[in-house]
């Protein structure tokens, strides 16, 4: 059978994408840092803003992987490193951790969000960015005077910017690396996003399309990410809004 591992499957999105791939007969590695219940083949609880929660899931993952869903994420009430470091570092830390276990034909797929729909406008910068220790990734958002709720969305431009310089990086070794970017989702999370962007944007967003996604509509998509014949999407990202995007291009144009 095929395994893949998930992030942030105690709750929302990733439970729901760990649901959709148990049902698709596939092997689901669960990982949170709350105990992740279901049927899994392994549940791991690890800390994602802690080194250590690193080294203990390199330990328990099994030697095969076909692909990794990076899904965990906290919302822009959270303290800025603790953004970063789960939203950003851990995005690239469980990728180097899974990336030696995953054959030609695999791929990682990262959720970004439609809050970072605006990334080519500092792409430059967060090239660099990506490059930098955290304390120096710290020192540069407090520079450019990103500040609390404001990282959320920069940390999701630097989740569309890291999957392509990723997919750069492991284009050699047959791996795929895409993003999906959601827009408002129905999860515990919401509630926060009510508190840094407003009632009145979702309550908009709902308006406009009608109604929030719920985590079954997120996961339809990232399970096809994990069809075998999804061989030539590579390095993109991907909106799954309801065409809430859209309307804001279109009413902004
Ligand atoms: P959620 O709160 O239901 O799930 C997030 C999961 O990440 C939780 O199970 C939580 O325990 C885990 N997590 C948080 N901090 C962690 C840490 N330090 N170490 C390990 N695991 C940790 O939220 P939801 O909505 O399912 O979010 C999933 C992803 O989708 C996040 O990356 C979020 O930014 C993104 N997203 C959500 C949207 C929404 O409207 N709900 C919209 C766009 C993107």
């Amino acid at each position: 059978g095929r395994t893949f591992a998930v992030t942030g499957a105690a709750s929302g999105i990733g439970l729901a994408v760990a649901e959709r791939l148990h049902r698709e007969g596939a092997e689901v590695v669960a990982i949170d840092r709350n105990t992740a219940a279901g049927p899994w083949t392994a549940s791991i609880t690890a800390d994602f803003t802690d080194q250590a929660g690193f080294e203990h899931v390199a330990a328990q993952l099994p030697d095969r992987l076909d692909g990794l869903f990076n899904v965990a994420g906290v919302p822009g009430t959270a303290p800025v490193q603790t953004q970063l470091l789960v939203n950003v570092t851990a995005y690239r830390r469980m990728a180097d951790v899974c990336v030696p276990r995953i054959d030609r034909g695999g791929f990682i797929t990262n959720i970004a969000s439609l809050a970072g729909s605006g990334w080519r406008n500092r792409a430059e910068g967060v090239v660099g960015f990506l490059d930098l220790d955290t304390d120096d990734q710290l020192a540069w958002i407090a520079e450019q005077g990103i500040e609390g709720a404001a990282a959320y969305p920069f940390t999701k431009e630097c989740v569309i910017v890291l999957t392509q310089l990723m997919s750069v990086e492991l284009i050699a070794r047959g791996i795929r690396v895409n993003s999906i970017s959601p827009g408002p989702v129905t999860t515990p999370i919401l509630e926060d996003f009510r508190q840094t962007i407003g009632d009145t944007v979702i309550d908009e967003a709902r308006a406009v399309v009608g109604r929030l996604a719920t985590p079954v509509d997120i996961a339809a998509v990232a399970a096809l990410m994990a069809r075998p014949d999804i061989a030539w999407m590579n390095g993109i990202d991907i909106p799954v809004d309801g065409g809430l995007g859209a309307y804001r291009f279109a009413r902004a144009a």
